[in-house]
């Protein structure tokens, strides 16, 4: 753990909005390719804005930590506004993350997008999204080092 800053440290240990969500508006189940791990959103909208978000991670401390924390800062906003959250965003609210764990922190801002997705989807009358587990950036992400799973 000594890898990880107090913010993150804390974010991970008593970690915000966890745990399934009855009903929800939305779902996003997303997974890493690159290391396995797997997180799933679920979303609460009403007047477009999210009233409600949950998350449950399979994941390392980082994920963790940023499931936590993009979850709490996209609670209260417009669809829009959550759209525009970034896992860059969520690793600055975190005071950073060691490089090579900046590809845990994806798993946040791709959840939160797919949850979207789906609720659009279900407003539409179209079928319920499919869980993704090859999550890509779409930002440039600079890593170095080895992948660790702490
Ligand atoms: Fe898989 Fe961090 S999300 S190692």
């Amino acid at each position: 753990m000594s890898m990880y800053n107090e913010k993150v440290i804390q974010a991970f240990m008593s970690p915000k909005n966890v745990g399934a969500m009855e009903n929800p508006d939305g779902v996003g189940e997303v997974g890493n390719p690159r290391c396995g791990d797997v997180m799933k959103i679920y979303l609460r909208v009403r007047d477009d804005r999210i009233e409600d978000i949950r998350f449950e991670t399979f994941g390392c401390a980082a994920a963790i930590a940023t499931s936590s924390t993009a979850t709490e800062m996209v609670k209260g906003r417009t669809i829009e506004e959550a759209l525009k959250l970034t896992n860059r965003d969520v690793a600055e609210a975190l005071g950073g993350l060691p490089p090579e764990k900046i590809h845990c922190s994806l798993l946040a801002e791709e959840g939160i997008r797919a949850a979207i997705e789906d609720y659009r989807r279900r407003r539409q009358g179209l079928p319920p999204l499919p869980p993704r587990h090859d999550a890509v950036c779409h930002h440039e992400i600079p890593e170095t080092g080895e992948e660790t799973r702490e």
